[in-house]
């Protein structure tokens, strides 16, 4: 029997699951477990499934010492993650793809309609009780139809975007490191470019590319001006790949129309710049919140602890 340290609160059917061939120490503080209560518990661990709010790094392998086997994100994104070093180490890192593509994108359009349909400001200006009637240029938004949607990073997440707004009339271009299969491609009437044409062509510019040195700030200041001061930016894949003052200077100075934000550079943090703009729609990372989601996340998360403590290739192994 291992020893598998959770590092937060998950969904009961996967610590049921790895608690059939396995010992579990999960914490189920309502608060994020603190780093040196973490660093305490995962001491003598086989195992450790982590939530993305925690820093699995060259520190945090050493204090759980060399019998550590996997680790198992819960989430697809791994930039909390320090890949190498758990590589090193001999140590297995896997991750959640596939189980929350159709969430995420579901999400990214959701961001798309509010942003460009104005509903934050629309709900704000009910919640306020200020006075408010029907009238022909009363919070006039912008259609989709007909309208070019340019996704950064065309993996599973953006190819399902892309399939959403297809349905409401949009153009499709992507940047992406390579071609996706031509028979999506097709369906999807999807056209590769590099990102500065899909920066100048794009109504809507729609963020899903992994967060990593490559691609951090990829969106700031220039790319901003590059944009049509039509256009809308919404960023579902994580907040460092924009450079948010940048964003909130652009947004204030009408350099773009708007935009949707679900992640953001220092979760939880916002940048002030943001919050008192009306021509921004903010939610706190919900991109997988949805009950099925999050449970097949972490049922995928414990297959891949399963699997690597059995000495089996996980499902979803990252190194
Ligand atoms: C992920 O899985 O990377 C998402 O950001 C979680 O919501």
């Amino acid at each position: 029997m291992s020893r598998v340290v959770v590092t937060g609160r998950v969904p009961e059917a996967a610590l049921e699951k790895l608690r059939t061939e396995h010992e579990v120490d999960a914490w189920k503080g309502p608060e994020s477990i603190g780093r040196e209560e973490l660093l305490r518990r995962v001491a003598g661990a086989d195992a450790v499934v982590s939530l993305l709010t925690e820093r699995i790094d060259a520190e945090l392998l050493d204090a759980a010492g060399p019998q550590l086997k996997v680790v198992a994100n819960v989430a697809v994104g791994y930039d909390n993650i320090d890949v190498p070093a758990c590589t090193e180490r001999g140590v297995v890192a896997t991750n959640t793809p596939g189980v929350l593509t159709e969430a995420t994108a579901d999400i990214a359009l959701g961001l798309i309609l509010s942003a460009t349909r104005r509903l934050g400001e629309g709900e704000r200006l009910i919640r306020s009780g200020q006075d408010w009637k029907w009238g022909m240029f009363f919070l006039l938004g912008s259609s989709l139809q007909g309208k070019t949607l340019g996704i950064v990073g065309m993996g599973g997440i953006g190819q399902a975007t892309a399939r959403r707004a297809k349905a409401f009339g949009m153009e499709i271009v992507y940047q992406s490191r390579s071609e996706i299969d031509p028979g999506v491609a097709a369906e999807l009437g999807a056209r590769r470019v590099d990102l500065d044409e899909l920066l100048a062509i794009s109504d809507v510019v729609s963020l899903h590319c992994p967060y990593g040195p490559a691609t951090h700030h990829l969106v700031g200041a220039e790319q901003l001006a590059a944009m049509k001061s039509s256009a809308y930016l919404v960023n579902t894949a994580r907040g460092p790949i924009v450079d948010e003052a940048a964003l909130a200077s652009a947004l204030r100075q009408g350099k773009i129309a708007g935009a949707g934000l679900d992640v953001f550079e220092n979760e939880p943090s916002v940048h002030p710049g943001l919050l008192g703009l009306e021509n921004v729609v903010l939610v706190p990372h919900l991109g997988s919140a949805t009950v099925e989601t999050r449970t097949a996340m972490a049922m995928l998360a414990a297959d891949n602890t399963l699997a690597v403590l059995s000495d089996e290739r996980p499902p979803a192994p990252i190194n």
